[in-house]
Formats: C-alpha cells, structure tokens, sequence
C-alpha cells in the first residue's frame, strides 16, 4: 500500500534527518532527497507536501543550492526552513539581507497572525532556536509576515492561498519549544495528511513484501551481533523461517560472553539456520606482531572478509544476499554535496566470482530509533536493541599494542566489570558508550607486602548524540571507585585503573 509522503528537499543544512525523523515521529513518512532531483521526479513521486531544509549559503551566492521555480507552482504545500524560507521568499521575488551580528540559540518569538493554520494552537510568545545571519528584509508580493523577533522582522511567513510558508527558525530542534506542534500542524491542518506511518504495519507489510520477492530462495545475512544487522535478522526470520540462513564470524575479540549471547538468542529466539565460525585463532595468528593500529584494523577486516566470503562461497551462493544497511547508511547529514547521497545504495563488497540473486535490505527505509522499535517489536532482547555502538574490530582496537589471546582476556575481564557496575548502578543509560581498554603500559603497585609490576586498564565514557563530537562522562566518583576497587581485586594481572578525561575533539571515542 502506497504511503503518504513528505519530502524533505535536502539543501545542505545540518539538522536534515532530524527533520526527517521529527516527521516520521508523527507517523507520516518523510524521505530525505538531494536538491539535484530534478522537479518532474519529485512531483511523480506524489508529495503530501515538501519541506525546504536549512543550508549553509547565502541564496545571493552564485554557486548556492537552487531549485526549479515550477515547485512553487505546483499547489504542493511547502514549509521552507531557515535557508529554505530564504529560497522561498528569493524565488518568490522577496529580499534577503546580511545582519551585522547573526542570530543564534534561543530567541523569543511572537506571533503576528494568530489565526495562521500553520500557528494553530501555539501561544503568542514562545522560545525558537535560530541560526542565521542572512534574513528575510521583504517579504515577496502576496505573503504576509506570521511572526517575528527583535532581531528578525520576519521570523514567519506565508502564502496560505499557495500553501507557502517559511521559518527562519529550525522547528525540528528541540529548543524550539512549540516545534513539533508547528510541524503537526504542517502536516496535519495544511497538507492534510492522516498519519499512517506505524511500525506495526511496516513489520507487517515487509514480511509480506520480502515473501513476495524472495519466493521460495535461500537468503544468507552476515550477522555481526550489533543492532542493525541482528533486527534484520529477525525481521526475515519472520518472513521466512529456515530459508534464512544468519552466518556469525566469531573472531574471538567479542566482549566476553557476547558470543555465547548473540548464538543463545538466536537459535533459542528465531527460526532460522544459524552457522557460527569460530576462527578465533585464525585472527589471532593473524595478529602476531602487529603494532600499528592501522595495520590491526587492515588484517582483521581482510580475515574477517576472507573467513565469512569462504563459507558463503562454498555453501550460500545463488540466494539472495541480506544485509542491514539503514537509512542514514544512505544520506549523508549536513552533507552539502548532496551529489553524493545515495551512492552506495546497492553496493555490495563482495568478492567479484560470487553470484547472488539480488541484494535486501529490509531495514533500508529506518532510522535507528525505527530499527530499535522494529526489533522490540521482532522480540529481540533489549540488551540487544539497546547496544553500544562496537566498532568492528572489537577489542583489537581497545588492546593496544600487539593483540593475543591472553591480553584479549584480561581486557575482556575488566570490561565485564565496568559493564556490570555502570549496569547495576543504572547509570548504563545516562552514557552514548562505555567500555575499557588495555594501555599495554605497566606500572608499579603494592598488594599486601608484594611490590607489584603489572597491566592498567583505563576506562572510557563519553556523552554524544552523534559521535561526531563527544564528552567525557562525569561519572560519579564512588562509582568509579568501585570499578576500580573490583578490576584490580577480580582480574589477574591488572594493578592499576585511570579514568580517560578527553573530549572528542581532540581525542576520538576509540582509542586505536
Ligand atoms: P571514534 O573512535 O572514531 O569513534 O571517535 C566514533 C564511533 O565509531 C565507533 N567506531 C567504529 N565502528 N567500525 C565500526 O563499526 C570501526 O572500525 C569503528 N571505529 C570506531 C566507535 O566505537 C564510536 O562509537
């Protein structure tokens, strides 16, 4: 069944997807698309409405993102944002000017025309989160101004006999306090949309369709145990029982126990073939005497492909192959060079002699929140749906220095203590990603009488939304001594326990 539609014309600004997922969050689907898009395809695509997004010019500027003036004609209903509500007012023959001092974080809003649909049920003064410099100093022929700020003579406006608006703010920012309420009346009061975005029915629809295009073929996933991948999983499973087969390299630099946890689950939870390869050793011989944090992520990404392409190629071949890629995997946020969203749709890194069917990627359409409430909904643990990001080499990252088994344990040790700790203490939630790392530096200590020479650990919490850019979590001090206290007390070899204080920048998340 065909679903309602926003677009969200992607004009280069950073808070893109947000807008995106602000809309879904009301249950009307929106789609990210690069202002290349020509304007005939747009309009095929049927649009509920269109939403300009925010960008990083100045509309004067020869090389800024433009659009076909036809979009205006259309009776699409448009919200334009901050650069897109300058583009609006700049097509439309209205005047855009540079402040001397910009505009930027909360600012008081009023507003002007009470009785604007788009304003419905929103008080009069309010609190928007701006980010502009360049305004709307004339208001094009046939708009009238909605609301304003001292700064910012134009902070709404609008066409309501052409469904044109514009704000100046970003609605989609949770700052701005009556944001959702202005975006629900977008959708709902002007493009008269009913909402009929609901994960139950995606579950419900995707099963349908994956049985459709799969048939009666085996499909085979490379489940690494993360969240996309094991929502795709189940989310086939579903569909298609044993026709699924999960392939789960085990390269032996899993947190401790993750393996036995990722293998219990789906075998006990999920009808499906599940083949787990426990080549452990093989990366580890891999590994001997490489230093280079480079040179580590090169020869476990090369054994890890050569291990999971080798059991495909002799046993999966001619199915279909599944993976899960999500949406943001697509579009690239805040990209300006919207020419290269999309790109890697459909690309495969496989060895070139393996043949498959065609490729799915059933979570391809979500964000990570939708995939989270996908998989609650698939019955997946929340330990599971809830998992830190895990960077794809495992601990081999987080040993630093030369990366053996013995090493690998004592880390996986303490990593089992800091997570049971930051668990019991509910804290878990309250940090974007926890988790310990071998330095590989010793230092002297004393237990008992005995002088001690012995392995660190460190430990590193950060706050983020993004992982762009991140802190390092204040948590609180007695926690952290009793991480400390039972690292040192449970796991051999260890004497010592810091605490990492680096931002991101400077410092990354990771340590290698
Ligand atoms: P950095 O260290 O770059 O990490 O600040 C940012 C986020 O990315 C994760 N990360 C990885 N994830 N493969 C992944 O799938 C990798 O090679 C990798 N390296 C880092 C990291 O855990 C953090 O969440």
């Amino acid at each position: 069944m065909k679903k309602e539609l926003i677009v969200v014309l992607d004009f280069g600004g950073q808070y893109n997807q947000l807008i995106a997922r602000r809309v879904r969050d009301l249950n009307v689907y929106a789609e990210v698309i690069p202002y290349t898009v020509p304007f005939s395809e747009l309009k095929a695509m049927n649009p509920k409405g269109i939403i300009f997004t925010g960008g990083p010019n100045s509309v004067y500027l020869e090389s800024s993102p433009h659009y076909a003036a036809e979009v205006l004609e259309a009776g699409i209903p448009i919200l334009g944002i901050c650069y897109g509500a300058q583009l609006m007012a700049y097509m439309k023959g209205g005047k855009i000017a540079h402040a001397p001092v910009g505009e930027y974080g909360r600012t008081e809003i009023a507003i002007r025309k009470p009785q604007s649909r788009l304003w419905k049920e929103i008080p009069q003064e309010s609190v928007c989160w701006m980010s502009h410099t360049d305004f709307i100093s004339e208001v094009p022929a046939g708009f009238e101004v909605t609301a304003s700020t001292v700064g910012c003579p134009c902070a709404a406006m609008e066409n309501d006999e052409l469904r044109l608006y514009a704000v100046q703010f970003h609605p989609e920012v949770s700052h701005t306090t009556f944001g959702t309420a202005l975006l629900k009346n977008f959708l709902f009061e002007i493009c008269r949309c009913v909402g009929d975005w609901k994960m139950d029915d995606f579950v419900e629809e995707t099963v349908v369709s994956l049985r459709e295009r799969i048939g009666g073929h085996p499909v085979v996933l490379g489940l690494s145990g993360g969240v996309d991948s094991s929502v795709a999983a189940a989310l086939l499973s579903r569909a298609i029982g044993k026709q699924l087969t999960c392939v789960f390299v085990d390269h032996g630099l899993m947190r401790k126990g993750e393996g036995d946890f990722v293998e219990r689950t789906f075998t006990s939870l999920f009808d499906m073939n599940f083949v787990r390869i426990n080549a452990a050793d093989q990366f580890f011989f891999r590994l001997k005497g490489l230093i280079d944090p480079e040179d580590k992520r090169k020869a476990i990404g090369e054994e890890f492909y050569r291990v999971f392409w080798d059991n495909v190629r002799e046993n999966h071949e001619n199915g279909f192959f599944a993976q899960g890629t999500i949406y943001p995997d697509f579009i690239e946020s805040g990209s300006g060079h919207a020419q290269t969203i999309k790109t890697h749709h459909n690309e495969v890194k496989k060895p070139k002699d393996i043949r498959f069917l065609g490729v799915i990627e059933p979570l391809c359409l979500l964000f990570k929140d939708e995939v989270r409430r996908v998989g609650l909904q698939l019955g997946l643990p929340e330990d599971l749906v809830w998992r830190q990001p895990f960077p794809g080499p495992g601990l081999g990252v987080r040993v630093i220095g030369e990366v053996t088994a013995e090493r690998v344990a004592i880390l996986q040790e303490a990593d089992a203590v800091l997570r049971d700790e930051m668990k019991k203490s509910g804290y878990e939630r309250e940090t974007a990603q926890f988790f310990a790392i071998l330095p590989g530096v010793r230092t002297v200590g004393v237990m008992g009488d005995h002088r001690t020479y012995a392995e660190q650990i460190a430990i590193r919490a950060v706050t983020t939304d993004d992982f762009m850019t991140a802190d390092w979590a204040k948590v609180p001090y007695d926690l952290l001594g009793r991480i400390s206290n039972r690292i040192i007390n449970e796991v051999d070899q260890v004497n010592r326990v810091v605490y990492d204080i680096t931002s991101k920048p400077p410092g990354t998340v990771e340590w290698e």
